[in-house]
């Protein structure tokens, strides 16, 4: 029975039987920036040491990381924070998975976002899976794409809704005779154009960031800008570390890259204070990341902490490669603080 892909993925990804709610988790069928557990938890800590300067020291600061997955970036916070800031981290996961088990009992967890954060929330690869909506064009315009969940064969549906044409028309208009032509009077839509309408990501991360009473909400993901969206999108599958046909039948993850400016805009008419988009690599370059090599003549003298940093440093090469994950965005929003001083290289270069 054809229905749409964001009704599809939301039964395939978060259904009873739903791909990220039973199984391994997604480490198990990919990795991502929060794998790397110790290098981008060192970084974090170094964020959240801004972060609580800014708050002024309070009593209790929040980490709440969204789409926790199994706890990896949470434990690691919790292992790393020195013992100062280790007495006022309040830890929660939030997770459409059940908690998983073991995980340290100071870690709460929970199936929706907390409200009254004051902290920070992260949100590592999370939107990159919030379900979404795709358009096809078709002779007479914008149609909805629908899917068949067992087969993943696409049909042609109903016309958008005039919401969804808003946001494509804004915040898409470089597909070849896409809306933004349409609306400038030129012909409609090529037949065969195909885009993801980002809406839904905009109100979960709008979402999250309202519930920051005060500190920084941060989005780490995969994505692209209004002046270059993938032509026909890039929606797709991943299972055991390899990339599959989309079909939303459960046994895969389903992804789309994030139209991450205009998750951003949302966020910040929220938080009513600008963001910052920088990528990964500058970000963690700004927190102190050190991809080099460590020297030579440590292996001489220590020899376990030299293979201990060369390890490390892979890793960081690893998380800052421009080609990889190094690409991935990091999107800031302060929330009731001041938003100079989070990455003091990166601010003029990157706020808006
Ligand atoms: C790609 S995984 C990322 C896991 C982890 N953050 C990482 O970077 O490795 C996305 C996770 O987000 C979770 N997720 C998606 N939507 C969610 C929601 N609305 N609330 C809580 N968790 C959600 C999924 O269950 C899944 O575990």
């Amino acid at each position: 029975m054809p229905m749409t892909w964001r009704a599809a993925m939301t039964t395939a990804l978060y259904g009873a039987d739903g791909f990220f709610v039973t199984g391994d988790g997604p480490a198990a069928h990919f990795r991502t920036s929060a794998n790397a557990a110790p290098v981008l938890g060192a970084a974090l800590l170094r964020l959240l040491d801004r972060v609580d300067t800014a708050l002024g020291h309070p009593d209790r600061l929040d980490v709440v990381d969204v789409g926790a997955g199994r706890g990896e970036l949470l434990r690691t916070v919790a292992a790393l924070a020195p013992a100062e800031l280790g007495r006022r981290l309040r830890l929660t996961g939030v997770e459409l998975a059940p908690r998983p088990d073991p995980l340290p009992p100071e870690i709460e967890w929970l199936d929706t976002v907390p409200t009254g954060i004051v902290g920070l929330l992260i949100g590592t690869e999370w939107l990159d899976n919030v379900p979404l909506d795709l358009a096809g064009a078709g002779p007479a315009g914008w149609h909805q794409v629908l899917v068949d969940p067992v087969s993943g064969i696409e049909s042609a549906g109903p016309p958008i809704a005039a919401t969804d044409l808003a946001w494509l028309s804004h915040w898409w208009p470089d597909q070849p005779g896409g809306p933004g032509l349409a609306e400038e009077g030129a012909a409609g839509p090529l037949p065969g154009a195909r885009v993801e309408i980002g809406r839904s990501r905009d109100a979960a991360w709008a979402a999250a960031v309202d519930a920051v009473d005060r500190g920084l909400a941060l989005a780490v993901d995969y994505g692209h800008l209004r002046t270059g969206r993938p032509i026909g999108g890039t929606l797709t599958g991943f299972r055991s570390g390899r990339q599959v046909p989309p079909v939303p039948d459960g046994s895969c993850d389903l992804t789309a890259h994030v139209a991450v400016d205009s998750v951003a805009a949302a966020g910040e008419v929220v938080a009513g204070v600008a963001y910052t988009l920088v990528s990964q690599g500058a970000a963690l370059r700004a927190l102190g990341a050190d991809g080099r090599r460590p020297p030579l003549t440590l292996a001489g003298t220590d020899p376990t902490g030299y293979v201990r940093a060369l390890a490390a440093a892979s890793t960081v090469a690893e998380l800052t490669d421009p080609a990889g994950l190094g690409g991935h965005w990091w999107l800031l929003q302060p929330v009731g603080i001041e938003p100079g001083g989070l990455l003091p290289e990166q601010t003029a270069a990157g706020t808006r």
